[in-house]
């Protein structure tokens, strides 16, 4: 049978300037990604935190890397350490690396060197409401976000939290690469729908790559 189109492969969608989707770029890495993820939660488990104005998040975060990114009631930053445990994040896996390292090649951003990863875990009901990713020193590096198991709905939005967003589903093995003109949009994941993922289970991960520093 003559294979008009293959739905193998990889395929790309622009999201604005500066801004891609990459369809199921990681799906091949997928049980490979989701193992480290299950080791990194073991070295320092996921957990719920607490955001200035006082509530509890829906997401469970943890990081791997140099630097990690956590809230408290004090503020948001990144740090060397977990303050929960005051143990160092555990180091980002090279196959993270080298994923976040060719995506963001791949979306025009050759020189991209992560040296924070946050690993986002939702479950039914989790959301993210909009917000910008801007307390990274260099913000002409982009943030690079790889999506597991359950599919989400992404907002993907302007530069004021009013402007009215797109609103794109994110599968398993997805890739978005947001940097130059679009390196602070708002962004936001709307509430997940219950599920059963294959391989993930009741969850959908994310994984964001930044350079901190
Ligand atoms: C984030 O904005 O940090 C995560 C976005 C996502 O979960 O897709
Ligand atoms: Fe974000």
């Amino acid at each position: 049978m003559l294979d008009l189109f293959s739905e193998d492969e990889p395929w790309q969608e622009p999201l604005a300037e500066g801004a891609v989707i990459l369809r199921r770029r990681a799906r091949d890495n997928a049980d490979a990604l989701y193992q480290h993820i299950l080791s990194i939660s073991a070295q320092n488990p996921f957990a719920y935190r607490i955001t200035p104005g006082g509530h509890r998040m829906s997401v469970a975060m943890t990081n791997c890397g140099d630097f990690g990114w956590s809230t408290d009631s004090r503020g948001y930053k990144y740090s060397e350490q977990d303050d929960q445990n005051n143990r160092k994040w555990p180091p980002m896996p090279h196959l993270f690396r080298s994923l976040a390292q060719e995506a963001a090649r791949e979306a025009g951003f050759p020189l991209f060197n992560p040296d924070a990863c946050l690993l986002n875990r939702y479950e039914p009901g989790a959301k993210l409401t909009l917000h910008q990713d801007k307390d990274e020193k260099d913000l002409r590096q982009p943030i690079v976000s790889v999506s597991l198991g359950l599919p989400a709905v992404f907002q993907f939005g302007g530069f004021e939290r009013g402007d009215s967003a797109q609103r794109i589903l994110l599968e398993h093995g997805d890739v978005v690469v947001w940097g130059g003109p679009s390196r602070l949009r708002y962004h936001g994941i709307l509430p997940l729908k219950p599920g059963v993922h294959p391989l993930i289970g009741a969850f959908r991960y994310n994984l964001t790559f930044r350079r901190v520093h």
